[in-house]
């Protein structure tokens, strides 16, 4: 193991320095460590909830040496995570995995449910450098579209929020619209992050517009650096290789994209 891999992959202990509920289900929490606060928009963390599990979790900002990760209540981790307060101690590795490749000219970013965490962090960089930005949010509903009010100010092209159940903006799914804009307006540039089956619609579609695309996967992860093999999409890990994919390996994984992962037990189940 490289000195710099042992060095991310070493268990930090650090305490909980602010939480803030942003829906019913979600909260973003704060706090300080050194390494995870170099990360990049894209790359993501094991978050270790003392007496409970491991977790990944994407990167949502950084800020002088404090860290910000968005968190849905899903499960028996999550769930354990959200009674946890101000103050209290978790453990942190990482930052692991490949970042999204920034681009300078037109890009548009679409994202479903909590995907919108890490693309909000890219999004306050390529606010900086890239020359229009435009943007897509889907939700299934209202009180699940996050930081509309921190994202629509870094866009300087449309901004589309969708809902599946019409509460906010379009009610449809976020690829509809996409697939409207692709048809009128070339990108260089598409980062999706979000469910699976959204990033397979959207890998379609760019693959049939020639558009390049990057989107972020999520597999089950248990150690994060490569050696677990629990996370394989193809012949990728996705805690190494990934979590950020290309279209050129995305083409490599179409059989398994959207349609099916490897659960706790090991064997295939659909995504
Ligand atoms: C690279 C990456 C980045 C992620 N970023 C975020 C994020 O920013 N915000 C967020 O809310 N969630 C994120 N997730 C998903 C998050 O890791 C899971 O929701 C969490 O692990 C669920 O744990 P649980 O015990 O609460 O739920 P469980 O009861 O264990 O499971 C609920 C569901 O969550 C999924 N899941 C469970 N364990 C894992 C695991 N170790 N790895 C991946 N998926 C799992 C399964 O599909 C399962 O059906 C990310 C996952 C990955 C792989
Ligand atoms: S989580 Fe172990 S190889 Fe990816």
């Amino acid at each position: 193991m490289s000195d710099k891999l042992t060095a991310t992959n070493t268990l930090r202990t650090t305490r909980i320095q602010s939480v803030k509920t942003e829906n019913p289900t979600t909260k973003t929490y704060a706090f300080m460590d050194k390494q995870c606060a170099k990360a990049k928009p894209g790359q993501f963390l094991m978050l270790w909830i003392p007496k409970i599990d491991e977790i990944p979790l994407s990167i949502m900002n950084t800020e002088g040496k404090s860290v910000s990760v968005t968190v849905k209540n899903v499960g028996e981790a999550t769930h354990a995570l959200h009674r946890m307060k101000q103050g209290e101690t978790i453990g942190v590795r990482g930052p692991f995995g490949n970042p999204f490749t920034p681009n300078n000219g037109n890009v548009l970013l679409i994202a479903g449910g909590t995907g919108i965490a890490p693309l909000l962090f890219l999004a306050k960089k390529l606010a900086i450098q890239a020359k229009h930005l435009s943007l897509i949010v889907g939700a299934k509903t209202r009180n699940e579209l996050l930081f509309l009010n921190q994202l629509n100010p870094l866009c300087t092209e449309q901004s589309t929020a969708t809902t599946e159940d019409g509460t906010y903006g379009l009610k449809c799914l976020a690829t509809a619209p996409l697939e409207k804009i692709l048809a009128k307006e070339k990108f260089d540039m598409v980062y999706a992050c979000g469910p699976e089956p959204m990033a397979r619609q959207v890998f379609n579609l760019t693959e049939k517009h020639a558009v390049p695309m990057e989107a972020s996967l999520e597999r089950l992860m248990r150690c994060g650096i490569g050696i677990c093999g629990s996370c394989m999409i193809g012949k990728y890990r996705v805690c190494k290789d990934g979590p950020v994919f290309n279209s050129q390996q995305l083409r490599e994984v179409t059989d398994e994209l959207g349609i099916s992962k490897l659960g706790f037990d090991g064997n295939r189940i659909p995504v």
